[in-house]
C-alpha cells in the first residue's frame, strides 16, 4: 500500500495482503485484507501506530521511503500478531523506541513476542501523550477483539485510530472508502465474525466515543472512513437490540428428506410474509451465514441424523452460531432420522450462549409425510406469532 499523508504529518504506512484467503485459519477472506499502520511526525516525538502481520515487509519499505530516522514510540493497540508481529523488527531498527500500550497488552506482548519489560512504557485509560504539536489520548476498549484492545484519538486532527473496531477485511487501492456498498458488506462481515460476540462491550465503546469530534476513523483493517457517520450509523444498527423479520435456515441433507422439510418450511414461512435465508452447509460461505446472523430474528437448524447424532456440518454451524452470540430471539430445529436420534438434544446442548427462546422442533422418522408437513406448518405458525409479538411484520 503506498504511503499516503492523511493530514499534515499523519501518514498511512501499512500493507495490503491481497492473496490471504483465511484469517485465524478460520475466517474466509474473499477480498484479502490489509494491516493498517500509521505514522505521526510530531514536532518533538514520532510515533508508529501498530505494525503489520509477520509475513509482510512493505512497512519497512514505506518507512525507508519516508526517511524515518527516529521512532520514539510504537503504540500497540492490540497484541494480535497481525498488528504486533513486526514490533520486534521495528525495535531492532529503531532501538530508541518504546512500546507504548496498556498493562494487559504489555503482558500479552511479552508472552507472544518475547519482549522484555524495559522495552515498554505503560499508559492507562484516558491518559494523554504530547508529541509537541499534537496530543494523543488513549481510550481502553476491552474486547474490541481481545481483552487488551484500545483506541487512540489524535485530538488536534480529530482522528480516531480504532484498532480492529470498524475494520473490514478488504485489500483495496483506495485509501478512503469509495464504494460504500462494498465496504458496508465487508465491514458487516467483519463485525459478524469478529465483533458480534462482544456486542455488549461495543455498545459501551460507542457511548465512550460518541462525544468526540471525528474527522477520520482509521481502522486496523480496510479503508479509512473520511465520512465517519457512515460506519458509526451502521454499527449503531448492528449493535442495537432490533431484529428483522428473517429466519436463517442452515441445512444439510443426505437423502433428501431434510431438504424437503427445509423447502416446505421455507414455503410455509414465505406464505406468512417471513423472509427466509437458507444456507446449504455443504457449500455455503460461512461468512455469508455470519453476516445474516447480525439482523435476523430466528434460526432454524435442519439436520439429518448420522450415527445417532446431528450431521457434523450442522454441529459445526451450530458451534459457530453459538460462539458468535447473535441477537436472535428464537431458535429451533428440524430434521429426519432413520431408526433413532439424539440430534435434537445434541444441538440443543450446544446453544448455551444464545438468549433465544427455544421453539418445539420437528424431528421426523424417514421421508416427510402429510402429518410431518403439517407439523412444519405449525412450526411456521409459531414463528409467525412470535415475530408478530415483536412487531416485525
Ligand atoms: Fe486485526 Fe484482532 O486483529
Amino acid at each position: 500500500m503506498p504511503v499516503k499523508e492523511l493530514k499534515k504529518g499523519v501518514y498511512t504506512v501499512g500493507v495490503n495482503h491481497r492473496d490471504r484467503k483465511l484469517f485465524d485459519e478460520l475466517i474466509p477472506l474473499p477480498d484479502g485484507t490489509s494491516y493498517n499502520a500509521y505514522f505521526i511526525k510530531g514536532s518533538q516525538k514520532n510515533v508508529l501506530l501498530d505494525t503489520v502481520d509477520p509475513s509482510q515487509d512493505e512497512l519497512f519499505k514505506n518507512l525507508e521511503e519516508m526517511k524515518v530516522d527516529r521512532i520514539d514510540y510504537i503504540i500497540s493497540h492490540h497484541a494480535e500478531q497481525d498488528h504486533s508481529g513486526r514490533i520486534p523488527d521495528i525495535l531492532k531498527r529503531y532501538p530508541e523506541a518504546r512500546v507504548l500500550t496498556n498493562p494487559k497488552c504489555k503482558d500479552f506482548l511479552m508472552d507472544l513476542l518475547l519482549l522484555s519489560p524495559d522495552q515498554f512504557q505503560v499508559i492507562n485509560d484516558g491518559q494523554t501523550l504530547s508529541l509537541g504539536d499534537r496530543t494523543l489520548k488513549f481510550i481502553l476498549a476491552p474486547w474490541a477483539h481481545w481483552p487488551e484492545t484500545m483506541l487512540t484519538y489524535l485530538e488536534e486532527d480529530k482522528i480516531l485510530f480504532s484498532c480492529d473496531l470498524f475494520g473490514s477485511h478488504l485489500a483495496t487501492a483506495e485509501t478512503f472508502v469509495k464504494d460504500e456498498s462494498k465496504v458496508f458488506e465487508a465491514a458487516k462481515r467483519y463485525y459478524a465474525e469478529i465483533m458480534m460476540p462482544f456486542r455488549a462491550n461495543i455498545v459501551k465503546h460507542l457511548e465512550k466515543i460518541q462525544n468526540l469530534k471525528i474527522d477520520l476513523i482509521c481502522p486496523s483493517h480496510g479503508p479509512i472512513y473520511d465520512k465517519p457517520s457512515f460506519i458509526l450509523k451502521a454499527y449503531k444498527d448492528w449493535i442495537s437490540d432490533q431484529v428483522k423479520n428473517e429466519v436463517i435456515l442452515p441445512y444439510v441433507s443426505m437423502h433428501g428428506s431434510t431438504q424437503k422439510m427445509a423447502d416446505h418450511l421455507t414455503r410455509s414461512l414465505n406464505q406468512k410474509g417471513i423472509h427466509v435465508k437458507p444456507y446449504n452447509l455443504t457449500e455455503t460461505d460461512l461468512g455469508q451465514l455470519a453476516i445474516s446472523l447480525v439482523d435476523a430474528a430466528s434460526v432454524i437448524i435442519a439436520t439429518p441424523t448420522v450415527l445417532i447424532g446431528p450431521h457434523p456440518a450442522a454441529v459445526y454451524a451450530t458451534y459457530l452460531i453459538n460462539a458468535l452470540r447473535p441477537k436472535i430471539k428464537f431458535f429451533s430445529m428440524i430434521g429426519s432420522f432413520g431408526w433413532g436420534s439424539k440430534a435434537e438434544e445434541t444441538i440443543r446442548s450446544m446453544i448455551t450462549n444464545l438468549k433465544a427462546d427455544y421453539l418445539d422442533p420437528v424431528m421426523i422418522k424417514g421421508h416427510p409425510k402429510e402429518a410431518d408437513l403439517k407439523a412444519l406448518n405449525d412450526l411456521a405458525e409459531r414463528i409467525y406469532q412470535k415475530h408478530k409479538e415483536l412487531n416485525l411484520l
